[in-house]
């Protein structure tokens, strides 16, 4: 049995999501970003960037000893500083990532349904992400709803219209 839970992030957890973030943009066995060129690259580093903002929407999936093992949050980004899977200044992105022992084991699955859950309960009509289209992660996203609104040389933009 796998044991985990999920649980709302918070401020403390900024340095875990700098973390998720480099989990999220090395997916790729050969690609090792540190954490430090990931923080230097502003395309990369508004992702996290002052965690945690008023209207950040962030979940944590911790391991029985309350060891965090993955997360899922929403940031809105703008017209001026666009992230990846960017399609308006009202509908914030989504980034996950699982930390590599625990992957295959359903936390990013739970993570994905807890934070749209969340997006939900918020009256958040609209999630996007941007996804590598190699990454099986693109399946997990389109069976949970999401569905491709844009493509690019090797990636997607994919949006979940979640109601409210
Ligand atoms: C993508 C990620 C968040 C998914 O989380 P996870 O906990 O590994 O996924 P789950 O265990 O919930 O599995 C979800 C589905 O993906 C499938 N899956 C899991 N690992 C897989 C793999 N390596 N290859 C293909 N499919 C895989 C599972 O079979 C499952 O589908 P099923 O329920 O139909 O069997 C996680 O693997 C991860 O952090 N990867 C690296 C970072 C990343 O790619 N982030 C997303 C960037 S857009």
């Amino acid at each position: 049995m796998t044991h985990f839970s999920v649980r709302s992030a918070t401020q403390a957890d900024d340095e875990f999501m700098v973390d998720m973030l480099a989990e999220a943009m090395n997916w790729l066995p050969e690609r090792n970003w540190s954490r430090d060129q990931i923080m230097a690259d502003p395309q990369l580093a508004h992702y996290v960037a002052g965690w945690m903002r008023p209207n950040d929407v962030g979940l944590v999936a911790v391991d029985p000893a309350d060891r965090p093992v993955g997360a899922a949050w929403l940031r809105y980004l703008t017209a001026a500083d666009q992230g990846y899977g960017y399609v308006g200044d009202d509908v914030p992105e989504l980034t996950i990532g699982v930390v590599e022992p625990w992957r295959g084991r359903g936390v990013g699955r739970a993570l994905l349904r807890a934070v749209l859950d969340t997006a939900r309960e918020h009256g958040i009509p609209r999630v996007s992400l941007s996804v590598e289209r190699a990454n099986f992660a693109a399946r997990l996203y389109a069976a949970e709803g999401f569905r491709t609104v844009d493509s690019f040389e090797d990636a997607d933009t994919m949006v979940a219209e979640i109601g409210a």
